[in-house]
């Protein structure tokens, strides 16, 4: 695993939009993993930046989401896919068909998620973009789950809908149930980039990257995956033993 520890949030966002930008250079064609959630909105914002000011470009490019939740309208704000399609995707020039997301509204959601857990493995994602829950998930696999699950329907726990509360109008719209990729997707990935910022992160940055490879903390499962980088400000890294690089 490689550290990268910079100085603020604005710093980590211009990292991670460095090492998505160089996939793409090397590979137009390359799959991307999507997250969402606050810890992404500025890498979203730098890679806007960079496809507007050019020559970065997304128009071979295909992006796939890890998560959606169950229960929400599909023109209601909060989907993942209306808030990565405000954010990111519908300001760079990447083609409509070549974002895909798990469906939530399709009648039948075991069976979606199953196509979907498909989809993203003929995919061979080159690089996805995970941020941390609180409580050490990834995607949506909350503490306990298998590091084989394959993408699926989960309950969301307390403390994630807690910590997504800020993202609603109540907390109680925040919906139970979710599509994640699962962890065992996840880590088909060619190579997986962690960003996190502040210093809420600290503790879950601690117990998934330096403390025991355990379920309970769902994002200790990287540790077993042979190419992650990791982008951390100076907060979320506190934690950590020293020595890491700080760029
Ligand atoms: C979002 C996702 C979640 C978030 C995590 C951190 O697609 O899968 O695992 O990455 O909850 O959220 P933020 O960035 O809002 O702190």
């Amino acid at each position: 695993m490689r550290f990268h520890i910079a100085a603020d949030a604005a710093a980590t966002a211009e990292m991670a939009a460095d090492s998505v930008e160089g996939v793409i250079r090397s590979n137009p064609r390359a799959s991307i993993g999507l997250a969402t959630g606050a810890t992404m909105v500025g890498v979203y914002r730098s890679l806007v930046r960079r496809c507007r000011e050019g020559p970065l470009s997304f128009a071979e490019t295909t992006v796939y989401l890890l998560d959606e939740y169950i229960g929400l309208d599909a023109d209601h704000p909060q989907t993942y896919r209306n808030v990565i399609t405000r954010s990111f995707t519908e300001l760079v020039d990447l083609r409509d068909d070549a974002v895909f997301a798990p469906d939530c509204q399709a009648p039948g959601l075991d069976i979606e998620a199953r196509r979907y857990d498909r989809l993203v493995r003929a995919a061979d994602i080159d690089i996805q973009l995970l941020g941390i829950g609180r409580n050490g998930h990834i995607a949506f696999n909350e503490p306990g789950t298998p590091f084989d699950a394959e993408t699926t329907v989960v309950s969301l726990s307390e403390a994630t809908r807690r910590d997504n509360a800020r993202f609603f109008d109540s907390a109680e719209e925040v919906p139970l149930q979710a599509i994640t990729q699962g962890i065992g997707t996840i880590l088909q990935a060619k190579q997986i980039l962690l960003v996190a910022q502040g210093s809420h992160k600290s503790r879950p940055i601690r117990d998934a990257l330096e403390g025991p490879v355990t379920t309970e903390v769902p994002a200790s499962a990287l540790q077993l995956h042979g190419d992650v980088s990791a982008v951390f400000d100076l907060e979320a890294a506190s934690r950590l033993s020293t020595g890491h690089p700080q760029v």
